[in-house]
């Protein structure tokens, strides 16, 4: 009799975006007319094509893998020292930060996801909310938590309120944990973290042995010179902290795959007979055996985001997006909504009117503006009565998206 993992059984619905596609699939079938004017605002998925210096890099690279004395097999697993360099050197200067401790990926959601494979099952979590639904999911999975209650929040899991009161920005527990996600700037609610705040997290982490998995995946969308882009410009985050970046939302990559985790040698964790042992090598140890490394194609362009011209590229795509944001935050807050977001990040997080539910609102913009949202209760209790408006779209759409906001809720 072959025996599955149970823990799946705990899940509740599908991971959420595939549940949004499986109503707007429901819905185009039921309304072909309408199917046609839908513009999607859900999953940020980015619209705008590869910059020219990546796409450049790619096919040199291809061709360099269609050429005998140029042909490479498989890579390091971590990843091509070339892409690993120029990452130091373009995202971490002067934040102490080794080439050797930046792991390449296909994927931040994977590696977010699959660094549980290296921690124990007894460890004390804790995740904000909302919150991005890979942190709960992939603990459910890995049998980390209870079942979850009418509400859909699972036992074992401390629950980090985020608020307008706070700012989005979870206080610091009244109560030890051992593993804590932090991802800012957030998704789902658009919202930042300043320096006192993240100094505080790093206190409190050092303070508990506890471990931050800081997801920076939106680093590139902060404009605020003032706001860390790094949990590393935080004194002592070496000792407490690994961080997730992505390629997804600056180079456009989500198709394309490539992200990267950065864990530097001087973060330990616990055996379970109380010594201390680095997560460094537990990782390289897990990434090597579990995978063979982003392919080289995929790795050149990844480093050309970094050239000269692939900067200009990029910073030209993140001003596209954020300038979406711009245009989606005045058309909600001109429909009378309460907005937040949408400055240092590519998601517009947004009240709904008339105490209308979070799904209900996804079926009203669906149905009337045929348009896609995220409703907020798909990421967590806290999100419900919240939607969110994603900013990667073409600027014809985002401004058609606002003119059908402000005729639905004007
Ligand atoms: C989102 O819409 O929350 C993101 O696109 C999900 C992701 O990056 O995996």
């Amino acid at each position: 009799m072959a025996r599955i993992n149970d823990n799946f059984l705990k899940l509740k619905a599908g991971y959420l975006f595939p549940e949004i596609a499986r109503r707007v699939t429901a819905f185009n079938e039921a309304n072909p007319e309408a199917a046609k004017r839908l513009i999607r605002c859900g999953i940020g998925d980015v619209t705008e094509p590869l910059p020219e210096a990546c796409r450049k890099a790619m096919h040199d690279a291809v061709d360099e893998l269609g050429d005998a004395s140029t042909f490479k097999g498989y890579g390091p697993e971590q990843g091509y020292a070339f892409l690993r360099e120029a990452i130091v050197e373009n995202q971490y200067a002067g934040l102490g930060i080794a080439a050797d401790e930046v792991f390449i990926s296909d994927g931040s959601k994977c590696d977010t996801g699959n660094i549980l494979d290296i921690f124990g099952h007894d460890n004390v979590i804790a995740i904000t909310d909302p919150v991005y639904p890979v942190y709960v999911d992939t603990n459910v999975m890995a049998g980390n938590t209870g079942d979850a209650d009418e509400k859909g929040a699972f036992a074992g899991l401390v629950y980090l309120p985020c608020t307008p009161e706070n700012g989005f920005v979870p206080a610091i527990p009244d109560r030890k944990v051992d593993l804590v996600y932090l991802c800012y700037p957030n998704n789902p609610t658009g919202a930042t973290a300043t320096r006192a705040q993240l100094e505080a997290w790093v206190a409190y982490a050092r303070a508990n042995k506890a471990i931050i998995f800081y997801d920076a995946a939106y680093e590139a969308f902060i404009q605020d010179p003032a706001l860390p882009r790094s949990i590393f410009e935080i004194e002592g985050a070496r000792e407490c902290a690994m961080e997730f970046r992505s390629f997804s939302k600056n180079g456009g990559f989500t198709g394309v795959r490539c992200a990267y985790i950065v864990i530097p040698k001087t973060l330990k964790g616990y055996s379970a007979d109380g010594s201390e042992q680095a997560i460094h090598p537990l990782w390289s140890r897990r990434h090597s055996t579990k995978f063979n490394g982003a392919s080289y194609p995929v790795q050149k362009g990844a480093a050309a985001v970094f050239s000269e011209e692939g900067k200009k590229q990029v910073a030209a795509l993140i001003e596209g997006y954020m300038g979406n944001a711009k245009l989606l935050r005045e058309a909600c807050t001109a429909a009378g909504l309460p907005v937040f977001g949408g400055v240092n990040a590519p998601y517009v997080w947004v009240g709904c009117p008339d105490g209308l539910s979070s799904w209900d609102m996804f079926d009203k913009m669906l149905h009337e503006a045929n348009v896609v949202i995220t409703p907020g209760s798909g990421f967590g209790a806290a999100g419900e009565g919240y939607f969110r408006i994603s900013a990667f779209n073409t600027r014809a759409n985002v401004e058609e998206v606002c003119r059908r906001i402000r005729s639905t809720f004007g």
